[in-house]
């Protein structure tokens, strides 16, 4: 296993580059699986998430190149061949193929999602709204399969998410556009991740219509042809490296970011006295002194996101005076704590909500990446903290920030993976 190493409490300065968004592409690419012709995305991330995705595509026929985070698909050969188990549970986006199998051929057969440890991950929604089209749900061992009786196309439904829920919204999209007749969902997720796959269904000839609001409608069209597509820069990724550079930086500019995409995570930033400068799609943190401790709770895009509460959490330890965090959309997105708590954080979890004491010093320490986002505290934990520290488990890290190493020794940071 491979581990993380840092000597903390180095000054950084530079500039870092947004990679494209992984939970845009991890979405983009099963989509592809619909189109009648070859597809490019520019701007496809170097991770493991992207790897695993590549494998399970080639694995079903589809011919694929991916160089200097362009890739090429050509989905013509793809047979709809039962899921490779082993790299389905090893992405919870995995999902993503029931849509597009089901959208093209009527039926798919798919191991059940994996992913990170945020609690139960279920699938119900996405359920409910492929059988409300014509697919019947059945198990088959560690597998289940999706069908319409003898193959038929989907038809158009009227779903209404009692959740806000990103996956499901997209899967609908994805099992709609070559659907007979109208899909309508209604109370759907507005991440701009959405908008990006409409955007790319749209020019591949579907008819998707309100992507980005909660009401969104879908003509079924007969066929999708290919197209070339650039993926949104990655919100998630960009508010991970805002958080580090104010909480480890004396001066980080972070280009390729899209300001309107991370208004609400900005905003919580003022509130604790951040300076910042917003340019045109980059964003300019100075060193910062004095901030104040602020409280978050999370919630569906355009709120705070889920997925920045935990690469926030380590700035919000140096803020001055004590505050809470509550995850509305993931009670259970609360691993990093024991974690940083070992690096001196002064935290405890009660009630499903973070409580935390401002004005620490964090201290290295050997500690484990539970989950994407809480391997990323830990990351930024370690740059702040003086002494050196250990990350293990990054395998969920590399799954969603491209070229962290690279990127952080860019900016002066004595930090490499290595064998452990
Ligand atoms: C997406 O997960 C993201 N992953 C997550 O990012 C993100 O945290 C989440 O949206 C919320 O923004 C990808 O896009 C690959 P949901 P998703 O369906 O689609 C409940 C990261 O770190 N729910 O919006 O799985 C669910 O339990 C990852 O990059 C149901 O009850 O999330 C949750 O409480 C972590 N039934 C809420 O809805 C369902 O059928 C929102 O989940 C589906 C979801």
């Amino acid at each position: 296993m491979r581990k993380i190493v840092i000597n903390g409490g180095k000054a950084l300065r530079g500039e870092v580059a947004v990679s494209g968004a992984k939970n845009s592409v991890v979405a983009l690419i099963p989509a592809i699986i619909l189109s009648d012709d070859i597809v490019i995305l520019d701007g496809v991330p170097a991770i493991s998430d992207v790897d695993s995705l590549i494998d399970i595509m080639e694995i079903m026929g589809a011919k694929v190149s991916y160089q200097d985070e362009t890739l090429e698909i050509d989905p013509r050969g793809i047979q709809n061949i039962p899921m490779p188990y082993g790299k389905i549970n090893s992405l919870r986006a995995s999902y993503y193929f029931y849509g597009s199998l089901l959208g093209r051929f009527g039926e798919a057969t798919v191991g059940l999602p994996g992913g990170c440890d945020l609690g139960p991950r279920p699938i119900d929604l996405h359920l409910k709204a492929f059988e409300a089209m014509g697919a019947t749900v059945s198990y088959e061992g560690e597998s289940m399969r999706l069908a319409t009786s003898d193959g038929e196309k989907l038809h158009g439904t009227h779903i209404y998410f009692d959740t806000v829920t990103v996956g499901a919204t997209i899967n609908t999209m994805l099992a709609a556009v070559k659907a007979k007749g109208r899909t309508v969902i209604e109370n759907a997720a507005r991440e701009p991740e959405i908008i990006d796959v409409a955007t790319l269904l749209n020019n591949m000839g579907a008819h998707i219509r309100g992507a980005g609001t909660d009401i969104i409608t879908i003509e079924g069209v007969e066929q999708l042809k290919g197209t070339r597509h650039q993926v949104i820069p990655d919100r998630i990724e960009a508010g991970t490296y805002i958080a580090l550079a104010a909480a480890a930086g004396e001066g980080i500019k972070i280009t390729n970011v899209l300001y309107e995409h991370l208004e609400s995570f900005i905003a919580k930033l003022e509130e604790m006295g951040v300076r910042m400068t917003i340019e045109e799609d980059a964003i300019f943190v100075e060193k910062q002194e004095n901030l104040k401790a602020v409280s978050i709770k999370t919630a569906p895009y355009p709120g705070f996101a889920t997925d920045l509460q935990q690469p926030l959490t380590p700035l919000l330890l140096i803020a001055n005076g004590r505050g809470t965090i509550s995850d509305t959309i993931y009670e259970k997105r609360v691993n990093h704590v024991p974690e940083l708590v070992r690096m001196g954080a002064d935290m405890s979890v009660l009630g499903g909500r973070v409580i935390y004491q401002g004005s620490t010093s964090l201290t290295g320490a050997q500690v484990k990446a539970t989950d994407l986002r809480a391997g990323a505290a830990l990351v930024i934990a370690g740059l702040m903290a003086e002494g050196r520290t250990e990350i293990t488990n990054i395998e969920f890290i590399l799954r969603g920030y491209s070229n962290i190493i690279t990127k952080l020794r860019a900016l002066g940071a004595d930090i490499s993976l290595v064998e452990d």
